[in-house]
């Protein structure tokens, strides 16, 4: 059995003041909810207070992006044990990222490595475009960013990670996928890719969540699926309640 996740991307919102605000009107609600992995993402300059927040509780903190070298001149950037002095997941190959900044499977792969060395957890995240996706091109797709953006990596660190199956046409348009239609995705391309780089037994313990328009109305549709394992949120993660209705949806 895979213990469900469900991880708030905030993406670019919140100040340092928001942010601790939010976490005040939520908090105690999530460490209510047991069985289920909760985690919330912030962008950088809120880390260190929403970490402070979140000391003695259940809930992880995540990061949305970090560079794979240690140290040295790549101004604007992140480094992997800057992130783990306050983290433990990272966000990795945000389709936001591939479309807007550059990022390939390969940085991905470079990336995924980097983070697994300090001990970081990475959410990777795949999806079609919705071209790919009318062109029925999204096993292709998500198999290549799998098999690429997880190359050579350890089958036994290979166990932690997240997958986040986010088709790019569901995300942030209210038009979320249907919860048959991604699992359909996840048993038929995910998990087999998954299978082909790590072996089965690997395989079957990543846990791979569904995100595109995930609300507190809809979760129970992408949780009731077998091999969905809880969702990536955007959007709904910037409203307490809504968050919170969803990681409910994911403990049932
Ligand atoms: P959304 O975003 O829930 O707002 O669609 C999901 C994501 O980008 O991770």
């Amino acid at each position: 059995m895979r213990t469900p996740i469900v991880a708030g991307n905030w993406k670019m919102n919140k100040t340092v003041e928001e942010a601790r605000s939010l976490v005040f009107s939520m908090s105690l609600k999530l460490r209510e909810i047991e069985g289920v992995d909760k985690v919330l993402c912030p962008p950088f300059p809120a880390l260190l207070a929403v970490s402070a927040l979140l000391q003695g509780t259940d809930i992880g903190l995540g990061a949305q992006n970090l560079h794979w070298e240690e140290s040295g001149a790549y101004t604007g950037e992140v480094a992997p044990n800057m992130v783990a002095e306050f983290c433990q997941y990272i966000i990795i190959g945000h389709s936001e990222r591939r479309a807007y900044f550059g990022e390939t499977d390969g940085t991905v792969n470079k990336k995924v490595h980097a983070a697994l060395a300090h001990d970081l957890i990475p959410i990777v995240c795949v999806g079609e475009t919705e071209d790919e996706y009318e062109s029925k091109l999204t096993g292709e797709v998500v198999r290549r960013q799998i098999s690429q953006g997880l190359a050579d990596v350890d089958p036994v660190k290979a166990a932690q990670i997240i997958v986040a199956y986010e088709p790019i046409w569901a995300i942030g348009t209210g038009k979320a996928s249907s919860g048959e239609n991604a699992n359909a995705v996840l048993a038929d391309y995910i998990r087999p890719a998954l299978t082909d780089l790590f072996g089965a037994d690997t395989a079957q313990a990543i846990r791979i969540q569904y995100g595109g328009s995930v609300k507190g109305n809809n979760a129970d549709e992408f949780f009731s699926q077998p091999e969905i394992d809880g969702a990536l949120v955007g959007g709904a993660s910037l409203k307490a309640d809504d968050f919170v209705a969803i990681v409910q949806a994911a403990a049932k």
